[in-house]
């Protein structure tokens, strides 16, 4: 077991003075490149981070409790505004497709920083799924967990998100990453050594918290729906470069990011599959320009950060999620790194920013049950 599931198996016994039935925890992710186009049908390619939420279950009256915010909430037959609401629209949903899921109790504890765009949210959807499914024999298939971990996010939580948080968390595999198709839900991974490569990537959590609902994440959506119904496209995904000329104002700048983006993830892929991480970099560098100056949910943190990183010889960098603050990401040498940590640090202090949190970590495991 890993720490942190130890950690959720301790919390269950002291909360609820039994040993737990069912320990299975479900990580946080990082997108290295294919930002807003999920929910445009196109593609994404996410790493798990080795950040987790871990949950221990067992029987008994339903209750939940956290570990992390130390209390006891009860499951939620609507959203109230609080940790509880994820693992009570997991519930939810599942209970619409019919699977009686109402007695248990669960203990949370979890290392994902919250709120910083590395999906927290999924985290917590993502292991209470596979928690459940495990301990109620469901023999749910991961990417159907997935799609109702999503489904809780959007009509039980109220937050209008695609898909690729909940099936990075759930899907994705150790030293790879995970290249969605966001219309056909196909998923593949991709090996990403880069050990090997003597690269590392640096997250930087600009601790400028984002509340998903309550900022432009619902406008882009809608914005990108009206440029796919001027072009008579299902959804952008269906858009080629030559259609945007037929665009202009908002819906342009908006399309010109989704269809561009779909490009660079598919580039992206090639070059990791052939170790070309200097194509890599600069496509993630191309991406950050796009959805800073079409796409305009970019932040001076986050701009700070990639800008520090591509003058510390960094390969590639990007604000990483769905923007508007949270975390950035840079693909630089593993020894290097330690440099734009501490050119980081002084630049952010020197401009009155919140000091950052850094770190470097290597793709990591999805959803898992504890042995
Ligand atoms: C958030 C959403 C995702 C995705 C990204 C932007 O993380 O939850 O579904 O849309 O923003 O790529």
């Amino acid at each position: 077991m890993r720490p942190i599931e130890q950690q959720a198996a301790q919390a269950y016994r002291e909360q609820f003075g039994e040993e737990p039935v069912v320990v299975a925890s479900a990580p946080g992710r990082v997108n290295l490149i294919g930002e807003h186009t999920d929910y445009n049908g196109g593609f994404v390619l996410p790493c798990a981070v080795d950040r987790r939420v871990a949950v221990a279950v067992g029987p008994g009256e339903t209750q939940l409790y956290s570990a992390n915010f130390h209390e006891v909430r009860p499951l939620l037959s609507k959203r109230e505004g609080s940790w509880a609401d994820y693992p009570s629209g997991v519930v939810w949903a599942m209970q619409e497709q019919g699977s009686d899921v109402s007695r248990f109790r669960a203990a949370f504890v979890g290392d994902v920083p919250l709120g910083s765009g590395l999906s927290s949210s999924a985290a917590i959807e993502a292991a209470t799924a596979f928690a459940l499914d495990a301990f109620y024999h469901l023999g749910i298939a991961k990417k159907n967990l997935a799609v109702l971990c999503q489904r809780a996010e959007n009509a039980f939580v109220g937050v209008n998100s695609g898909i690729m948080d909940q099936y990075a968390s759930l899907l994705c595999q150790a030293g790879t990453a995970l290249l969605i198709d966001c219309r056909s839900l196909e998923a593949e991974p991709v090996p990403l050594d880069l050990v090997g490569a003597d690269l590392t990537l640096l997250v930087c959590d600009t601790r400028v918290s984002r509340e998903l609902g309550a900022t432009g994440y619902n406008a882009r959506r809608e914005a990108c729906e009206r440029a796919a119904h001027i072009l008579g496209v299902k959804e952008l995904r269906d858009a080629h470069i030559q259609d945007l000329d037929k665009l202009s104002g908002e819906e342009l700048k908006r399309a010109r990011h989704v269809v561009t983006e779909n490009i660079r993830v598919l580039e992206a892929v090639h070059a990791v599959r052939r170790q070309d991480f200097a194509a890599f970099g600069r496509l993630m560098y191309a991406s950050h320009r796009s959805l800073r100056d079409d796409y305009e949910v970019s932040t001076p943190e986050l701009d700070a950060f990639v800008e520090i990183a591509m003058q510390s010889s960094a390969l590639g960098a990007r604000l990483t999620g769905a923007g508007f603050g949270g975390c950035a990401l840079a693909l630089i040498r593993s020894d290097d790194a330690g440099m734009l940590v501490l050119s980081v640090q002084h630049y952010f202090e020197e401009r009155g920013f919140k000091p950052p949190v850094l770190y470097s970590f290597q793709p990591a495991a999805g959803a898992e049950v504890a042995t």
